[in-house]
Parts: structure tokens; sequence; C-alpha cells
């Protein structure tokens, strides 16, 4: 064996002691060293809480020229987060599997405009109701439809998946080929401006702000009381009742000091218990 110098043994020792260093630093993500005798055990690193949304849903979820993921839903959960002293991210998730995503753990909530419904509790949980909605039908300016049973011998487009989705198949049958189905309800009203379909049901608060939006598109909505009133919560996987419950703490809590309108105020216009009269009064 060739003898070895001073320096190389000490590069090679540098190397190692580099090497271990390295792989001390690794192991250290998996489970924290011990925290030094005497002190305070170190704070573990918060966590961070991924929210699943849909972002394709003005006002509620979508995303600004930056490609940052913005809305009513995200102002309130963060608002809740914040209160509940919690870290939240928002992922933009496809609506077709969000809730399985949520049950497989990739997402730990969903914020997404989700109607609270009998047959999704089964499979989830919910936050208290934290807005009130209901269906709402756009047609074509010139359309005779004042009624959602005048939807019947129609083509009507549904976001897939959704209570609009529901509420027409309910009308139409479960067998109909006159539903037709979109991954997104934008491109539910974008076929509906380029006459692919006759009528769209989906969720009042985003027709309305879609219409508004797109005046060239020549739209009319028409209202019916026949709809069965919705309300939006935020989802949870099944039984996790601590989040659960923080969720619903900041909720509350939001709701008592004033966030919660104020939110609602820049989304919406004005508080919702004040906004009849304030809308009279325009
Ligand atoms: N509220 C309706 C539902 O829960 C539609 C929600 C769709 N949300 C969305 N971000 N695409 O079925």
């Amino acid at each position: 064996m060739q003898p070895i110098s001073t320096r190389r043994f000490l590069q090679i020792a540098g190397l190692s002691a580099a090497a271990f260093l390295l792989a001390a630093c690794g192991k250290k993500e998996e489970a924290p060293a011990p925290a030094p005798v005497a002190s305070a055990p170190a704070p573990a690193p918060a966590k961070v809480y991924v929210v699943g949304t849909d972002a394709a849903y003005a006002p509620f979820e979508s995303q600004n020229e930056k490609g940052e993921i913005v809305g009513f839903d995200i102002e309130v959960v963060q608002a809740i987060a914040t209160k509940a002293g919690i870290e939240v991210k928002f992922v933009n998730t496809p609506w077709e599997g969000i809730f399985n995503a949520l049950g497989q753990g990739d997402r730990d909530m969903v914020a997404s405009a989700v109607t609270i419904t009998d047959e999704r509790k089964q499979t989830m949980d919910f936050s208290a109701p934290y807005f009130d909605a209901q269906q709402l039908i756009a047609v074509k300016e010139g359309s005779k439809v004042a009624k959602f049973t005048d939807l019947k011998k129609l083509k009507v487009g549904v976001q897939t998946g959704t209570t609009g989705d529901e509420a027409v198949t309910q009308l139409l049958g479960k067998a109909s080929t006159s539903i037709k189905r979109f991954e997104s309800t934008p491109l539910a009203l974008k076929e509906l401006e380029s006459g692919g379909v006759d009528a769209v049901v989906a969720d009042n608060g985003v027709v309305i702000h879609y219409v508004a939006n797109n005046p060239g598109g020549k739209f009319k909505t028409v209202a019916d009381k026949e709809f069965v009133p919705e309300q939006y919560g935020i989802a949870l996987k099944k039984g996790n009742t601590e989040l659960l419950e923080k969720l619903n703490t900041g909720l509350a809590s939001i709701r008592a000091d004033g966030t919660y309108d104020r939110i609602f105020a820049k989304y919406f216009g004005a508080p919702p218990a004040a906004a009849p009269a304030a809308a009279a009064s325009k």
C-alpha cells in the first residue's frame, strides 16, 4: 500500500466528515434529533394544511394574471386559518376527483364552493356553513325559458358532479342525452355562448359573475324558487374532528369580529344581513 500523505489524509477525513454531516442532516428531516437536555423541546415545524380548490369558479376561486389563487373562499379560509393559528396552502385541483384527493389524504380540506349535501356527508365532514347559494339558469337573451321545468326539452350544460348536474339530471332523467357535462362551469357557459347548449344551470354567484363579466355573450339569468337552498361548507376527511373544530372556531370568530362581513362586502357589495336593504337603496 502507498503511504498516504498527511494532506491527503486530511482531505479524505474532511470529505467523510462532510458526508457524515450531510447524512445527519438528511436524517434530521425524518426524525428530529432529541432536544438537548434542560432546554425546552424545539417546536415541531408547523403543519401546512393543503386546501384543494377548483380555481375556475370566480368569484369564489380563480387564478389571477400572476397565477395566484384568489377569491372569496380563499380569503374566508385564510382568515379562518389565521384565527385558528394554522397555516394553509391552496392547491388548484380539478373538481372531478377533488373529493377523492380529500379521501386519500392528498388534500386536508376542500374549499371550493362545495354545497353541503346529505349524500356528501356520508363520505366527508363539513364545517359550519359559510355561504348561502342557489342554482340559477343562464340562457341567451332571446330565450323563452322562464322557469326550470322549461328546460325539459332543451340541451342543458352543467359542470360534472355539481349540484347543478344533480338538479338537471333529476329533471331530464339519468339517461338523458340532452345533458352536456363540462369539466368546469365557465366551459359550460362558453358552450351556451356559442349555441352548443340552450341553457346552463349552476351556482347563482358564479353565473351572475360570469354574465356580468361577459356582456358580449348576451346572456340573461332566470331564477326559480323551486331550486332548493344550498349552503357552502369546507369539506374535510371524515373523522378529522380536531381540524373541524379549529375551522368552526375560526369561522365563528371571523363572523363575530366583522372580518367575514368585510370579505363578503368586497366580493358581493354588501354584508349578507344588510344586502336586501343596501340593494334597494342603490
Ligand atoms: N356548489 C356546487 C357543488 O357543490 C358547485 C361547486 C363547484 N365548485 C367549483 N369550484 N368548481 O356541487
